[in-house]
C-alpha cells in the first residue's frame, strides 16, 4: 500500500515549487501526498532561515513533531531547505527524532535517502553539493491548476549585508533555455494559463551561462500557445533593465504588477544594506514602468531597524511609499543573520524603536492599499479563476493581472479559466464582483 508524505512549506516561492518537484520525487518512491500529519507516514519540513523567527518556527514545529513520531511505529521526520543547508547535521542536536536532512541541492536524492532511512531505521543526511538535477522533476501540479510557479534559477551572486539567501542557496545558477521552455510548453497542455518565473534576482537570468537574455525569455514564453499571464519575481531594481521594462508595452501577457523590493527609501542606508541603485534609480525605473505600462501596479518589501537606520532614515522610508503607493508590500524588523555582513555591524535601533517604526510603516501601507484597492471598484476585471471561494462554495476565487484576489458570483456555468468581473466592493486585501458587468 501507498504510504503518505506530508510537507509543510516554510519560505518564499522558491521553497513551494521545490516543495511540489519532492511530492513529484517521492511518487518515485511510492509515497502519496497525505490530507493531513494525521494520516502520514512520512512529514517533511521544507525550511527557511531569512529571519531569526522563521528559525524558531521550524523549531517549534519540530518540537510537535517528536509526539507525532511516537504515535506510530515506523514514522519518518525529513528536513529540507534552507535551515537544513545552513545547520546540517547540527539539527539533530536540538532534535534527535529527525531521520533525514537534505540541504538545497540535494533534492533529487530524496527518494533514496527516504528507501535508507526506511531500511536501516538510522539517521541519513547528504553532502551540500551544487546539484541541480532536480531541476529536470516536474513540480506536482494539483487536478485543475490553471497558475504554475517555473524556477528559472536558483541561488544569488548579490551580497545584500543583511542576508542569507546566498549562503543557504549558493552561486546563481540558471536553468537552460530550452529545459525552462518546454517546462511551460507541457504546463499548457496541462492546462496551465499562467506562469510565474522564479529566481532570486531573475533579471540577471543567463549572464554567467551566456544564455538567452531575461528579456528575451520572456518574448520566448509570451509565444507559447495558450499562456495568457506571465509574472516573475525577484527583481533586484538594481538589475531590471530598460528593454524588459519595454516588454511591459509590447508584450500584452506580461502582467501588469511588478513586485520590486526597495527594503528602505534613506540613500545612506541602502548603501550600506550594499543593495546597488539609489532612491533616485529606483524613482526613475517606477516611473519608466508606469510610462510603458499606465496603471502597472507595483509592491515592495521593506526592511526596518537596520543598524544605523536613524528616524530620519526611517522617515525616507515613509516618503518613498508616499510617492510610489505600493498596493501592498511585505515589511521586517532587521534580524541579524550569522555569517552575513549585517550580523557584524552594531545594532543600534533598540527592538522597541524597531517595532514602533514596523507598526507606522504597517498602517501607512494600510491606508495606501485601502485606496488603491477602493480605487477598482466600479471597474470591470478580468479574472483567472483558481477555485472556489474560501468563504462561499457558490462563489469564485481568482486574480486580476495586477495581483489583486477577487471573489465573485459567476454567472456563466462553463469552465473558462479567464472570466470579466465586474467589482462591487474592496476590502483590504481583496475584491467582491460579479461576473458579467453591471446588471443595474
Ligand atoms: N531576492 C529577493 C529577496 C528575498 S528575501 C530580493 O532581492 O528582493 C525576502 C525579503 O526578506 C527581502 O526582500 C527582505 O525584505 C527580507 N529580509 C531578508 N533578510 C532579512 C533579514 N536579515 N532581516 C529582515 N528582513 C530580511
Ligand atoms: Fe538576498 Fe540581496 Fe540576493 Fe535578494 S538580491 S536574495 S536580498 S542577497
Ligand atoms: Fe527562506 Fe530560503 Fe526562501 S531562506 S526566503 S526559503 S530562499
Amino acid at each position: 500500500m501507498a504510504r503518505r508524505v506530508y510537507i509543510e512549506t516554510f519560505g518564499c516561492q522558491m521553497n513551494a515549487v521545490d516543495s511540489a518537484r519532492m511530492l513529484t520525487l517521492l511518487g518515485t518512491a511510492d509515497y502519496r501526498p497525505a490530507e493531513s500529519l494525521s494520516d502520514a507516514d512520512l512529514v517533511l519540513l521544507n525550511t527557511c532561515s531569512i529571519r531569526e523567527k522563521a528559525d524558531q518556527k521550524i523549531y517549534s514545529a519540530l518540537g510537535r513533531l517528536r509526539r507525532w513520531k511516537r504515535e506510530r511505529e515506523g514514522r519518518l521526520v525529513a528536513v529540507g531547505g534552507c535551515l537544513a543547508q545552513q545547520e546540517g547535521t547540527a539539527l539533530r542536536k536540538r532534535a534527535s527524532h529527525i531521520d533525514i536532512v537534505f540541504g538545497t541541492h540535494s533534492i533529487a536524492f530524496l527518494p533514496d535517502l527516504v528507501r535508507l532511512a526506511e531500511g536501516q531505521g538510522a539517521p541519513v543526511s547528504t553532502d551540500l553539493t551544487g546539484d541541480t538535477s532536480h531541476w529536470d522533476v516536474l513540480p506536482y501540479l494539483a487536478d485543475g491548476a490553471v497558475s504554475a510557479m517555473v524556477t528559472i534559477m536558483q541561488g544569488c551572486d548579490n551580497d545584500c549585508a543583511y542576508c542569507i539567501v546566498p549562503h543557504v542557496r549558493g552561486p546563481e545558477i540558471s536553468r537552460p533555455s530550452r529545459e525552462i521552455l518546454n517546462e511551460i510548453r507541457e504546463l499548457a497542455e496541462r492546462g496551465v494559463r499562467e506562469v510565474v518565473l522564479l529566481g532570486q534576482n531573475v533579471n540577471s537570468y543567463g549572464k554567467k551561462e551566456g544564455e538567452i537574455p531575461f528579456p528575451e525569455l520572456l518574448r520566448r514564453i509570451s509565444r507559447i500557445r495558450n499562456i495568457l499571464r506571465i509574472r516573475f519575481i525577484t527583481s533586484n531594481p538594481r538589475d531590471l533593465d530598460r528593454e524588459t521594462i519595454r516588454l511591459f508595452s509590447e508584450i500584452e501577457s506580461l502582467c501588469p504588477h511588478v513586485h520590486l523590493p526597495i527594503q528602505a527609501g534613506s540613500e545612506r542606508v541602502l548603501s550600506s544594506m550594499g543593495r546597488g541603485y539609489t532612491r533616485e534609480e529606483y524613482f526613475g525605473k517606477v516611473e519608466d514602468l508606469r510610462k510603458a505600462r499606465p496603471g502597472i501596479a507595483f509592491s515592495s518589501d521593506f526592511i526596518v531597524g537596520f543598524p544605523g537606520e536613524t528616524e530620519a532614515d526611517f522617515q525616507d522610508t515613509l516618503s518613498v511609499m508616499e510617492e510610489v503607493r505600493f498596493d501592498s508590500s511585505f515589511s521586517f524588523r532587521f534580524s541579524p543573520r550569522a555569517g552575513t555582513r549585517g550580523a557584524a555591524m552594531a545594532e543600534t535601533v533598540s527592538k522597541e524603536e524597531a517595532s514602533d517604526r514596523l507598526t507606522r510603516l504597517q498602517t501607512l501601507q494600510a491606508r495606501h492599499s485601502r485606496d488603491r484597492f477602493a480605487a477598482c471598484v466600479g471597474k470591470e476585471v478580468e479574472v483567472l479563476v483558481e477555485g472556489k471561494s474560501a468563504k462561499d462554495p457558490d462563489r469564485l476565487c481568482g486574480r486580476t493581472p495586477c495581483y489583486k484576489t477577487v471573489n465573485f458570483s459567476p454567472v456563466t456555468e462553463g469552465q473558462e479559466a479567464v472570466r470579466r468581473v465586474r467589482i462591487r466592493s474592496a476590502g483590504h486585501h481583496s475584491l467582491s464582483g460579479e461576473e458579467g458587468g453591471p446588471r443595474g
